[in-house]
């Protein structure tokens, strides 16, 4: 309530960027850059889709991905950041947890997928050339770069081209996909080497708000996801944003809680505390998301995802103990597909678990949400809970349009631009001056 104005003249910003990104608007110099485009970028997607049919992207996404995925049984997704920790989460969220193991039919006969280009690491590279040869069938590439021009996007993309064209001879191109913007080094190397499709990283639509486009769609719908149901959940959001009011608005609630703790009470830390293994991506993904949005002018939260009951075991000591610095936000999925394993009776009880036999995984999990939460609470420790009905594509749309709706409104309410992130070109410019001496 100590916020609501706020959040509400806020909000009708992000409202209003919205309508200018929507209008193709000139941005008002002082708002550069003004990368408000993913916000109706599900809503726009959707409504061509419906209009056009065929011709649509996402129709067009999902023909080269359902190619790609015939021709293929591997495809190496090449990209950075905001190119690529979106398409690794829903990986991680969205598919079989052991995607990349099981037999095809598992993963309904679509290709394993493996993430290069995130890095600089020789043997990580040499290592995925050598097991794509050791199984010695048809493999391709999607490479994802917003500019073009990420040297360690760009030199793996060299990289592999080169052992794409040994291993696809004269099919190297059909295997070859890039997502780029309209100009750029990406997109000349592209169209010179003859890419049938090449898909576009909307103007307006930054880095790590490009999941809900070619760069984060693609790669799902390789993987077999419905992206339709992705972006449904995504526009579901924008809905729920746009017209709830402040007390019953989640973006809006979680800003006003998060900002609160940090400006009253010096939480500067922001915990996600995920609960199962299959968020930990999701939580990475932001991670960067704030980090490089927010953390600007010496101000914005330290963002750090945990995997529990994981880290109860490694992290858990601090956070109940440490610094009062943090606020810990839960993310709970409240039921999963798989059925649940019971405990069960063992003749064999040196372990004393027959008096449990009854419980099961879910049910040791609930408890220990609540026990730790419990714990928190006892000790005055600042918690929200954000609960997921279930993990799939409509709840994963949902989640990431939410935190990524949240993070431009608190930019707004800090007084910081969310989009661009001159910090990091310190390092690429020192890298290439290095490099080129
Ligand atoms: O959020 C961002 O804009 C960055 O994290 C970029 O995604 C990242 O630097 C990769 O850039 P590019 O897609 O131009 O290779």
């Amino acid at each position: 309530n100590a916020l609501a104005p706020q959040l509400e003249s806020a909000r009708a910003e992000v409202l209003a960027d919205a309508d200018l990104w929507q209008a193709g608007a000139e941005v008002p110099a002082d708002k550069e850059p003004l990368d408000a485009g993913f916000h109706l970028l599900p809503d726009r997607l959707l409504a061509e889709l419906a209009e056009k049919g065929a011709a649509s992207e996402l129709a067009r996404l999902k023909s080269t991905a359902d190619r790609l995925a015939g021709d293929c049984k591997s495809v190496v997704v090449l990209g950075i950041g905001g190119s690529y920790m979106g398409a690794r989460a829903l990986l991680e969220s969205c598919c079989h947890p052991y995607y990349n193991e099981v037999p095809a039919k598992l993963r309904g006969d679509r290709p394993r997928i493996y993430f290069e280009g995130n890095n600089v690491d020789n043997d990580a590279v040499t290592g995925l050339i050598e097991l794509l040869k050791s199984r010695d069938e048809p493999w391709g590439v999607v490479v994802i770069s917003k500019s073009g021009g990420t040297l360690e996007t760009a030199a793996a993309t060299r990289i592999f081209l080169r052992e794409l064209e040994a291993s696809a001879g004269d099919k190297l191109t059909e295997r070859f996909v890039p997502v780029t913007g309209t100009s750029g080094k990406l997109f000349d190397l592209s169209t010179a080497l003859g890419a049938p499709d090449i898909y576009e990283v909307p103007d307006g639509v930054g880095g790590r708000f490009s999941v809900l486009s070619a760069v984060g769609l693609l790669p799902a719908a390789v993987m077999g996801l419905d992206i339709e149901k992705l972006l449904a959940g995504a526009k579901a959001m924008n809905d729920h944003f746009a017209t709830a009011p402040v007390g019953e608005n989640v973006v809006l609630q979680y800003v006003g809680v998060c900002n609160l703790l940090e400006e009253t009470e010096g939480c500067v830390t922001r915990i996600l505390s995920t609960w199962g293994k299959r968020l930990e991506a999701a939580g990475l993904w932001y991670d960067q998301l704030l980090a490089e949005s927010l953390g600007k002018n010496e101000q914005g939260a330290l963002p750090l995802t945990i995997v529990n009951t994981r880290d109860l075991h490694s992290r858990g000591q601090q956070h109940q103990e440490g610094p009062r610095d943090k606020v810990i936000t839960n993310v709970i999925v409240e039921s999963q597909d798989s059925t649940p394993l019971a405990i069960g009776e063992s003749e064999n009880n040196q372990d004393k678990l027959n008096e449990l036999a009854n419980k099961t995984l879910p049910d040791i999990l609930r408890a220990a949400i609540a026990g730790t939460n419990q714990a928190y609470e006892e000790d005055n420790r600042p918690t929200a809970d954000l609960i997921l009905p279930k993990l799939d594509e409509h709840t994963i749309g949902q989640l990431l349009q939410m935190l990524m709706l949240a993070t431009v409104v608190e930019g707004r309410l800090i007084g910081i631009n969310p989009y661009g992130q001159p910090g990091v070109e310190a390092y690429k410019n020192n890298m290439n001056a290095i490099l080129r001496k």
